[in-house]
């Protein structure tokens, strides 16, 4: 299945695992289509950096996180195994014992690998859009942490309110890391922390981790692998639109090109078409001229003062924060207020 399968699709049957609980909140299809076709047909076009994220987006993602140029994933997960001790300490002083640890976008599941033998939460949840991708980690899981009651849900960010229907009451606390966040604008970051904040209530909080703002060198570096693979990545998107809208793009007429926009304190990442001609997707012409972009991804870099008045505003407080020697790279404990 592709993240444009509608809901009532059913579980595939090697999900059929006792302890773990599967939902399925696939938006549906057409929804999709119309978000893809109003975003190429903007002045600047425009792609949301969910469609990198097929089965096979989500295997480049990983690769790229173990490019030597792409540090964030490192030093988040070693500020977690470095911290995994203090951290359960402050979830367990400010969100209390017996919590519900709910991590939207929990790809491979592998960071809070690095946290479950301190928290110990009563129950995980992982939430992510690439449906074979997290059955196949939350089943990993549960082989590595048996006691552990899991339930996989199938939705993209949007859907946090409504997953809040499906969850048992009882302490929850979010698990956001790998700077996801920086891949919303700030206004749809704000919305996205109001729904957690929602999601988690008055006695819940969010563990986050956020890449900080640094030289421009360096993050172009980061999303300018020398191996290509961010740019395969990138070019992904449109095999994905190609198999599931479907769509006729030539990948051989896009490049990748990513750099750091200082001012805006993102990185951009563009789709740029390198002669003009006609796509069709889902059966509507779409046309490029030569060196037009299609503008793929925006990953935000914070401040910790610009992250701090961003929880603010959405009802949340830093309690207590974590970083790397070069201050590369920031995990944060935020409290409802
Ligand atoms: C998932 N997200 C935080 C990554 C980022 O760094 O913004 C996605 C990514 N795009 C290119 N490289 C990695």
């Amino acid at each position: 299945m592709t993240p444009f399968s509608s809901s009532a699709q059913p579980i595939p049957d090697s999900a059929n695992n006792s302890q773990i609980e599967y939902i399925n909140m696939h938006p549906p299809r057409q929804d999709a289509v119309s978000e893809v076709l109003a975003g190429l047909r903007t002045a600047q076009k425009t792609l949301s950096p969910k469609y990198f994220y097929d089965e096979r987006g989500s295997q480049l993602f990983e690769a790229i996180t173990q490019q030597p140029e792409y540090y964030p994933t490192r030093t988040e997960r070693k500020i977690l195994a470095d911290h995994a001790a203090e951290i359960a300490t402050s979830l367990r002083t400010h969100a209390g014992e017996h919590i519900t640890l709910i991590e939207p976008g929990c790809g491979s599941c592998e960071k809070v690998k690095l946290l479950l033998n301190d928290i110990l939460p009563s129950r995980y949840v992982g939430m992510d859009i690439s449906d074979q991708f997290l059955l196949g980690a939350t089943e990993n899981l549960s082989q590595s942490h048996p006691k552990l009651d899991i339930t996989a849900v199938c939705a993209d960010f949007s859907q946090l309110d409504e997953l809040a229907n499906h969850l048992p009451p009882g302490h929850r606390v979010v698990f956001y890391p790998g700077s996801t966040l920086g891949n919303f604008t700030p206004a749809a970051a704000q919305t996205f922390l109001s729904s957690v904040r929602t999601l988690v209530g008055d006695n819940g909080g969010m563990l986050i981790g956020v890449d900080r703002h640094k030289d421009s060198a360096t993050l172009d570096a980061a999303y300018n692998d020398k191996c290509g693979v961010t740019a395969d990545f990138n070019l992904n998107a449109l095999r994905h639109l190609n198999r599931v809208l479907p769509a006729n793009f030539d990948t051989d007429l896009f490049r990748h090109q990513a750099h750091y926009n200082a001012d805006e304190q993102r990185i951009e990442m563009h789709l740029r078409c390198s002669q003009s001609h006609t796509v069709t997707c889902a059966g509507q012409e779409i046309h490029f001229v030569e060196g037009e972009s299609i503008h793929s991804e925006n990953s935000y870099k914070y401040t910790r003062e610009r992250f701090t008045s961003l929880a603010k505003r959405a009802g949340f407080a830093i309690q207590q924060s974590w970083q790397d020697k070069d201050a590369l790279f920031a995990v944060y404990y935020c409290a409802a207020i």
